[in-house]
């Protein structure tokens, strides 16, 4: 089975072609970063502006690069949510116009249910159940999967999302945007221990976690001393050490407890090599596999949403039911996609 999938939810306007929920045959990501740089992130209406401009040129991309006709194609795929409005509806409705036109069924899939099927590309057979922990910009979620597309919420972010705290730490450190990214370059040239940065929760009984806090302590920091180069640098290990920490110690407490086959690292926030390496060796310990995303399918991507879409493929949509799909922009990943929550 062949599946275009479509994915819209931030800045990114991404297609894929996807064969029986493990090939990945073109997987076109055109991404606006370097507009939304000028601007220090993103900016909805621009987002969606451009997404309008360039969602069939990258779908036709996507399709050249597979070598696959309309007529090769079974499903298209589509992220209903969560996302941007603006963005998700451009997906969306694109979706639901080819699926009507070329006389395809479609599938809504949950944008967080694609990260985590990211990670299980190469999985086969499954194994579940499978915990997973999912890191993006708009998200830091604990979930326990005990079947496909089943997803029980055991822990989340209070206020910001990691990524959204790595952000905002670059912004702080006049680094370009996204921060994530440069604040690892440049921490792994710092000290990790200059500054004690708190663990947010981490002594706490729950699953739960919240960065806006370290964020404050960071800026603290920041307006405490002059900025050189090596504070600079110092500031950006000590930060990426606490947030990495928390997500280590409680999702390794989680396996523990939870038991899963093995551990899912998803989201933009897995192509942390700090984070990566620290939860390899903690559930090495523990004794749990963990499969964290390939490089290529951890930032936003189209491919993520074709590989989770096959595993529900039995729910297609066909016929006016089509018409019922719905942009989003909070879906919870415990409530089917296009559905309210
Ligand atoms: O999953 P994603 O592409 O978009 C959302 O669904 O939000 O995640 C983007 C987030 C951004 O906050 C970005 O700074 C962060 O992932 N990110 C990183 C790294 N690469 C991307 N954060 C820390 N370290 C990285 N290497
Ligand atoms: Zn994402």
């Amino acid at each position: 089975m062949r599946i275009l999938a479509i994915e819209t939810s931030c800045d990114e306007t991404a297609a894929a072609v996807v064969a029986d929920g493990r090939q990945v045959e073109s997987n076109v990501v055109s991404s606006q970063i370097d507009i939304h740089r000028a601007t220090g992130g993103v900016v909805p209406e621009v987002a969606a502006r451009l997404q309008l401009e360039t969602i069939i040129p990258v779908i036709e991309q996507a399709l050249e690069e597979a070598g696959a006709e309309w007529s090769g194609i079974d499903a298209i795929a589509v992220t209903a949510g969560p996302g941007l409005i603006g963005s998700l509806i451009v997906g969306v409705e694109t979706a639901k116009s080819l699926a009507l036109a070329k006389g395809k069924p479609l599938i809504p899939v949950n944008h967080l249910a694609g990260h985590l099927y990211a990670c299980l590309a190469h999985e086969d057979p499954f194994r579940f159940p499978y915990l997973g922990l999912v890191v993006s910009g708009g998200h830091t979620e604990l979930v326990l999967m005990p079947d496909h597309h089943q997803f029980e919420l055991i822990g989340s972010t209070r206020d910001d999302a990691a990524g959204e705290a790595f952000d905002k730490v670059g912004k702080l450190l006049d680094l370009p945007y996204p921060g994530g990214p440069e604040i690892s370059r440049l921490g792994a040239k710092g000290d990790r221990t200059a500054i004690a940065f708190p663990r947010p929760m981490l002594d706490q009984d729950n699953y739960d976690f919240s960065y806006s806090g370290l964020k404050t302590d960071v800026r603290r920091e920041v307006a405490a001393k002059r900025l050189t180069a090596k504070r600079k640098a110092d500031i950006a290990a000590s930060f990426e050490s606490a947030a990495v920490d928390v997500l280590v110690a409680k999702t390794t407490r989680a396996a523990l407890e939870y038991a899963p086959s093995a551990v899912l690292l998803g989201g933009g926030v897995a192509a942390n090599q700090l984070l990566r390496g620290r939860l390899q060796e903690a559930l090495d310990q523990a004794g749990v596999r963990l499969l964290v995303t390939p490089p290529e399918l951890a930032t936003d991507n189209a491919a993520m949403i074709g590989l989770a879409a096959y595993w529900q493929h039995d729910e297609a949509l066909t016929g006016s039911s089509r018409l019922s799909v719905s942009a989003d922009p909070s879906a919870a990943l415990s409530s089917p996609a296009g559905e309210p929550a």
